[in-house]
């Protein structure tokens, strides 16, 4: 017989003398209101029947429980919180047993880890995730994962957010045993019988010692982990109040620590970094909910050919080759194909000698790939991905060869940064077919990919677009035709905010700390250095001709580049390398170089604080990111915060540039904007819809609900 629960997410039925209570919240279980209510009142009812000895607790669906509903936070809380579900848990007066099968992650694991005995399936991800949104564990997670795991393992997998699998959750003292199969309630039922059959007590894991039982060695553990903590936390917030946490395990007794643990993790939840990050947590979630997807279906790929072998169609290749695919690589000569081949063997290589890839897995890796110089051996391919120069007229040649050769229905794709890719299209007799697929370099690393919608694209193609995104483990990110598509077009603006700022009297240095200081790893010159300074520069002399006269123009990056300075590659740029360091030192010379150029412009240098330095670089970053949503470039402005997460290193507890405008108060920007605009008009130009959304009192995230 089931009895009914307060909601049916949780459902309870004896089972001779075990309860077995389901927690069936789909798609991932989270421990919503009525899950928590649903449990404490399943312990209840376990309380409550005398024919109960044991419970069991698992997860319907895909997984056991995937955390606290993050969708709560924020909101007003809903009682019972989630620690007191987990505290009735652990006092049972019979023993409760978790069988965990999918993901047990966060207050998921937590409630787990407050059963008596865990049980784990094949394919359990067990972890306490919360730093990754800017919280800690905040149901007894930092005391009990200490006490069964020891102070460093725990830590780790605090800090860390990782995920470990049942083998190692059993290795390290997380989970009591292992069961074959893929049913958590069958194995679970004959696991709480064996437990029955012996004996085994009611054992809370509060009242272990457990791993905490040598004080001197678990606090020798947590110093090393603090030490290490405070150098890698670069302005996160969390990371410390796990420490701290962990320091009350040792210190304080089961009830006060929980109460500072509980405490701490209200602090982590009223801060701005959970904002930014559980922002980030569903932005990257929607991003691939666009209109297309919707409504069309993926066309089927197994086949992939990539044409360029340069550093871009290398690392392509390297991506759709760790995923499964079979890739044909053209290039223009034999010597190139040869290079390409062994851009994509390096990559390979670096992997065995680290110990990461065994030779053997190497060698069925690139045996999925062939390279041609033969346009007719992609005839077959399902889907094109076209890597050669950035160069319209040889752009326009390569399409019009896949024209000719490749198969009805086959998608083929530009890797262009900033070309037009109607015009592209247009070059072909297909350009339904047509679309751009922006990777970013390293491309078998960057997670990254603009999927770029020209206007004439079939539904169906943008699908399979999102769909290769998902199977290349990427994210995409839907973007309009325009020079520079959402993220380059966003940056060209910003970074000549930044050349301003060192004209007008920042050096590069103190501009690269600012932004640094701001969470960024590196500073925008600092990044100039290590992309290579000409690539910049040739851009720079291309558009030279269709540039606006009477826009600013900042000549200091062009004097240092015509020195040959092209950044680390060359020895200095902004930076001086010596003997080929990656860590650059300001130059003297190039300070002289930017004295000159202010001298020659009549410049009066001022000084700028690092806030002054953030107030505009980000100002005119969010101005672009409000004209590029409003041109319909981005679909939404979380588009636009996923870009800058993914591909250009924006700190991900901001939540991205429009996400940070919205925590500053847009009309605190758009009154920044006003201001520069007074030395400036032409280029801080107010975006109409920020000043829409100001004057509707509304804010970007309001967008992102409607759109
Ligand atoms: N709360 C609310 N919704 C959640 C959720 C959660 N904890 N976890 C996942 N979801 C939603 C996703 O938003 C998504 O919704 P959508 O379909 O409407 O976009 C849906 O569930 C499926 O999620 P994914 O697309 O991510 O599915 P995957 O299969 O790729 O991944 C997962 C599953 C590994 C569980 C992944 O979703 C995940 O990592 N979730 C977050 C886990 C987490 O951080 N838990 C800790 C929460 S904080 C906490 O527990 C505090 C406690 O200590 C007090
Ligand atoms: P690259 O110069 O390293 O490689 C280009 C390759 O294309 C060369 O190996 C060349 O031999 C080959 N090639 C040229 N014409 C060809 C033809 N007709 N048929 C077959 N192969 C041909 O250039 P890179 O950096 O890989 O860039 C390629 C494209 O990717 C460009 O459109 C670029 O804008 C874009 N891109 C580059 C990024 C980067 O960071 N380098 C980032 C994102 C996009």
């Amino acid at each position: 017989m089931t009895h009914p629960a307060p909601a049916s997410v949780v459902q309870w039925t004896p089972h001779g003398g075990v309860l077995l209570v389901t927690v069936d919240n789909p798609p991932v279980n989270a421990l919503g209101a009525a899950v928590r209510q649903g449990l404490m009142a399943a312990i209840a009812a376990a309380e409550a029947d005398a024919g109960v000895e044991a419970v069991l607790i698992v997860g319907a669906g895909r997984a056991f429980i995937a955390g606290a509903d993050i969708r709560e936070f924020g909101k007003p809380p809903v009682p019972p919180a989630l620690p007191e579900v987990c505290q009735a848990i652990e006092a049972c007066s019979k023993p409760v047993v978790a069988a965990i099968h999918g993901a047990a992650l966060g207050g998921g694991l937590e409630v787990a880890l407050s059963a008596h005995y865990r049980l784990a399936l094949p394919g359990a991800q067990l972890g306490l995730p919360e730093v990754l949104l800017g919280l800690l564990p905040g149901s007894g997670g930092t005391q009990r994962a200490p006490r069964l795991m020891g102070v460093k393992a725990a830590t780790e997998l605090m800090l860390s957010g990782k995920h470990i699998n049942a083998q190692a959750a059993l290795a390290a003292g997380l989970v009591d045993a292992l069961a074959e199969g893929s049913d958590p309630v069958a194995a679970g039922l004959a696991y709480a019988r064996e437990l029955l059959a012996r004996h085994a007590p009611v054992r809370p894991t509060s009242a272990l010692p457990g791993r905490l039982a040598d004080k001197a060695a678990a606090q020798a553990e947590l110093d090393a982990l603090k030490a290490e903590t405070a150098k890698s936390a670069r302005g996160l917030f969390s990371p410390l109040k796990i420490i701290d946490c962990v320091q009350a395990a040792l210190d304080l007794p089961f009830d006060e620590a929980l109460r500072f643990e509980r405490a701490q993790f209200m602090a982590c939840l009223d801060s701005p970094q959970r904002a930014g990050l559980i922002h980030a947590f569903f932005a990257e979630r929607e991003v691939a909910k666009v209109p297309e997807a919707k409504a069309a279906a993926p066309r089927p790929f197994t086949s992939i050919a990539v044409i360029g072998g340069g550093t871009m169609g290398a690392g392509i290749t390297v991506s759709a080759l760790d995923a499964g695919l079979p890739v044909t690589m053209i290039e223009r000569d034999e010597a190139s194909i040869a290079r390409g081949r062994a851009h994509v063997e390096k990559v390979y290589d670096a992997l065995v000698a680290k110990g990461r890839m065994a030779p053997e897995a190497k060698a069925a890796t690139t045996a999925r790939y062939t390279g041609s110089t033969h346009y007719e051996d992609i005839a077959g391919a399902d889907l094109v991905i076209e890597a050669v120069f950035e160069d319209i007229e040889v752009k326009k040649t390569v399409f019009r060869e896949l024209d000719r050769v490749c198969k009805p229905g086959a998608v083929l794709a530009t890797n262009t940064s900033y070309l037009d890719i109607d015009a592209i299209a247009a070059a072909t007799a297909r350009p339904e077919d047509v679309i751009g697929l922006h990777f970013f370099s390293p491309a078998n690393i960057m997670k990254l990919l603009e999927i770029v919608v020209p206007a004439r694209v079939s539904a169906d193609v943008v699908a399979t677009a999102f769909e290769l995104a998902k199977r290349l483990k990427k994210v995409p990110v839907r973007a309009g035709v325009c020079d520079g598509f959402i993220g380059n077009r966003i940056l060209a603006v910003y970074k000549q905010a930044a050349d301003h700022l060192m004209e007008d009297g920042a050096s590069p240095y103190e501009i690269d700390a600012a932004v640094r200081g701001f969470g960024y790893p590196m500073g925008p010159f600092q990044v100039t250095d290590l992309a290579g300074g000409d690539i910049g520069w040739a851009t720079r002399k291309r558009r030279a001709a269709t540039r606006d006269p009477k826009a600013r123009y900042v000549e200091i990056a062009d004097r240092i580049c015509e020195r040959g300075w092209f950044g680390q590659k060359t020895g200095r740029g902004f930076y001086l390398y010596p003997e080929g360091a990656r860590v650059g030192q300001p130059d003297p010379e190039v300070l002289a170089i930017v004295d000159a150029e202010r001298a020659r412009k009549g410049v009066v240098p001022r000084a700028f604080s690092a806030d002054e330095i953030m107030r505009r670089y980000m100002a005119a970053m969010v101005n672009e990111g409000a004209k590029v949503v409003a041109e319909g470039i981005a679909l939404r402005p979380l588009d636009v915060d996923v870009t800058f997460l993914s591909g250009y290193g924006f700190p991900r507890f901001r939540g991205g540039p429009m996400k940070w405008a919205d925590m500053q108060g847009l009309p605190q920007v758009l009154a920044d904007i006003r201001e520069f605009a007074q030395e400036d008009p032409l280029f801080w130009q107010p975006a109409t819809l920020l000043e829409q959304l100001v004057a509707q009192g509304r804010n970007f995230d309001s967008l992102n609900q409607t759109a």
